[in-house]
């Protein structure tokens, strides 16, 4: 299979954990026979330095051409006092929105070895496994009119949907229901929001064509709480995009550790940008200690998403679990027992050699 890949790098530790992800590819590519070819642009801070723009046109181009995209991470304090088309989270919102990114997988599950590092106690946890499907391109995000009014002394924040974009992610979610535990928790504040009544309707209407997915509506303020005190009663979670970021972050802390988790932005092809939850760390930025697994677990999505890659997906995830199993960890893991601290090339290194391990024993 040939494949045209797009490397993002952005600010932070991005460049060291895409450096990673490209090493897993290449490893992954030689292994099975197919060709990825690389092609790296700017994004963020970084592209803010160099290019005066955190999205230069040409990366934008570029993105369109590629059949998918790797992003490591945009942001940090040396841009926060920017003007607000000059910051690095631009460019972030600028290529979900010039991609049609409507669609964000987050999904989050427990590696056993690192549940009893999280804020709650291992017998809530235990058993997590849930995806939330964030909408992507709409809502507040996105809202018009955006500068100050009334020479600066007011404001105001859009939360618009058209019923289409509703729509769109809803059926998005309920297949992603169908392809798991069949419940679907669909997350509004209807009993304020005009936008959350439209959005309960759409999936009240949208149920009977998912007649085997059993749905619930929750509003936002009650799911904040349920995912603290029974996160386990959830599957696959669906809701705007500022519901979604905020629950998104609440949600990554559950299993103990933010530097493991995944994430798609997809639309209705097979394209899609994948990327890890967690942000660009310029606390330890430059010193070869960042923790590349959840970017690593991210090519396994875009194996998996966007290359319909299943059996390679899969190794690049038993990779992850094993290195775990047998103790290693960087720094930012806190891991059960005696663990191997190591460094981000290392961690590199022992998923490389675990994928050709397991993929010459197989021949
Ligand atoms: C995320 C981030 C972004 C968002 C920021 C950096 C604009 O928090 O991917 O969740 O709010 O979408
Ligand atoms: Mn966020």
């Amino acid at each position: 299979m040939e494949k045209q890949i797009v490397l993002l790098p952005g600010d932070g530790i991005g460049t060291e954990v895409i450096q990673a992800a490209k090493e897993v590819l290449t490893t992954i590519a030689e292994e099975f026979n197919h060709t990825f070819t690389f092609s790296t642009h700017d994004i963020g801070g970084t592209s803010i330095d160099k290019n005066g723009t955190p999205l230069p046109n040409e990366t934008v181009e570029a993105c369109k051409k590629a059949d998918a995209v790797l992003l490591g991470a945009v942001g940090g304090p040396k841009w926060d006092n920017n003007p607000s088309h000059l910051r690095p989270e631009k460019g972030l919102l600028g290529i979900r929105k010039e991609l049609g990114l409507f669609a964000n997988l987050r999904p989050v599950k427990g590696f056993s070895q690192l549940l009893h590092a999280s804020p709650l106690k291992e017998e809530v946890v235990k058993g997590s496994d849930l995806l939330i499907v964030r909408e992507l391109t709409g809502g507040l995000y996105f809202g018009t009119p955006s500068e100050r009014q009334n020479d600066g002394q007011s404001v105001v924040d859009t939360l618009a949907y058209t019923r289409e974009e509703i729509e769109r992610i809803v059926d998005n979610a309920f297949k992603c229901a169908q392809r798991r535990r069949k419940h679907l928790t669909s997350v509004d504040k209807a009993n304020v929001l005009e936008s959350s009544k439209l959005w309960r309707e759409v999936v009240e209407e949208k149920k009977g064509d998912y007649p085997d997915v059993t749905v619930e509506h929750m509003l936002v303020d009650a799911t904040a709480m349920k995912l603290i005190t029974a996160p386990t009663q959830f599957d696959v979670i669906v809701t705007e995009n500022m519901f979604g970021d905020i629950l998104s972050d609440e949600a990554s802390v559950l299993t103990g550790s933010l530097g493991m988790l995944p994430s798609a932005s997809l639309r209705d092809d097979s394209f899609g940008l994948y990327e890890p939850v967690h942000g660009s760390a310029p606390d330890i930025a430059g010193q070869g200690v960042a923790n590349p697994l959840a970017m690593i677990l991210s090519t396994a999505l875009m194996l998996k998403h966007s290359f319909e890659l299943d059996k390679e997906s899969k190794l690049v995830e038993s990779a992850v679990q094993a290195v775990l199993e047998e103790g290693y960890h960087t720094a930012d893991l806190n891991l059960l027992g005696e663990g191997k601290k190591v460094n981000t090339d290392t961690m590199t290194k022992l998923i490389v050699d675990f994928i050709k391990a397991q993929s010459t024993s197989k021949v």
